[in-house]
């Protein structure tokens, strides 16, 4: 079934079509590419030849991944237009054969034929995809790959463990409202329990692990990428205000209160925070 456009609404916290989402995607992307490494240095690429990447955003690992791989084709789906266009932008700018990016829902069957790649990437799905929908994702996933295919897949628990007060409430108010919309697997707390859940989730799909890697990122005061956290979480904490009031709540003035706070106290110099990210590589067969 083809699935060119998204019929039931998502519950991603800030709508598709947002230029200033955008723009925080591709910094963050940068970022995160950077510091993370954009797949496991363990992952032997030399005979992949058909990439998939799913909610792909603007596009910058498939950019960044088409220019080392020359010989590889690479996919983008993202429910997003705007993403789409701005990828597709990007990857022309950059002289770039080898991409294609699509606008698809990731919750639903996937317009491809079976065993169409050999690697398929996704980073960040936890704003995408619910305890209901992780499931048949990774089976759509699991009918995509040839035998011997590679599913590569990274997140995070929450926004990071901080020293600071706002910040921890910024966190915990994220992940309850990841929580109300079902995309968590933890009852309480501060985690999503993502990390915790997915190589069990891989197994059930039919993959076989193949191995998990775990990176931190350091954002405190005075470390190279804590501008970039702090741009990050002050664009989120407006972006995603809209979701914060609907799934919490909460009054649109708490929120812009609690920004200035995350932002106060991330510009201390006794600010102090990491991030742990968790990569896991299953395999088909
Ligand atoms: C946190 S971003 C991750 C982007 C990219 N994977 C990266 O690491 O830079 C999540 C992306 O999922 C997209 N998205 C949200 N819901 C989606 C859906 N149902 N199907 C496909 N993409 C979706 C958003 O438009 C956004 O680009």
């Amino acid at each position: 079934m083809q699935q060119e456009h998204a019929e039931n609404a998502s519950s991603y916290p800030v709508e598709a079509e947002n230029a200033a989402e955008m723009n925080r995607l591709i910094k963050q992307a940068e970022v995160m590419t950077h510091c993370l490494g954009p797949v496991p240095a363990s992952l032997d690429l030399r005979q992949v030849q058909t990439v998939l990447d799913v909610a792909c955003g603007p596009g910058e690992w498939v950019v960044t991944m088409a220019k080392q791989l020359s010989q590889a084709h690479f996919v983008g789906i993202d429910i997003s237009r705007l993403m789409i266009d701005h990828a597709q932008a990007w990857a022309k700018s950059q002289v770039l054969f080898n991409t294609q990016f699509r606008v698809m829902d990731v919750r639903g069957p996937l317009a491809f034929p079976d065993a169409s790649f050999d690697l398929i990437h996704a980073r960040f799905l936890v704003g995408v995809l619910t305890r209901m929908t992780w499931p048949p994702f990774l089976a759509e996933c699991f009918r995509l790959l040839r035998p011997g295919g590679i599913i590569c897949l990274t997140e995070a628990e929450n926004v990071g463990i901080a020293t600071s007060l706002a910040f921890t409430r910024f966190n915990s108010l994220l992940v309850e409202s990841f929580r109300r919309q079902d995309h968590c697997f933890t009852k309480t707390g501060d985690n999503s329990g993502l990390t915790v859940v997915r190589g069990r989730l891989l197994q059930e799909a039919g993959f076989s692990l193949l191995s998990q890697h775990i990176n931190t990122i350091d954002f405190s005061y005075g470390m190279p990428v804590h501008p970039d956290f702090l741009e990050n979480y002050s664009t989120m904490l407006v972006v995603a205000r809209p979701f914060f009031m609907q799934t919490l709540g909460l009054k649109e003035e708490e929120l812009k209160i609690l920004a200035e706070e995350v932002a106060g106290e991330m510009q201390d110099p006794s600010f102090q925070a990491i991030s742990y990210f968790q990569t896991l590589l299953g395999k088909k067969g």
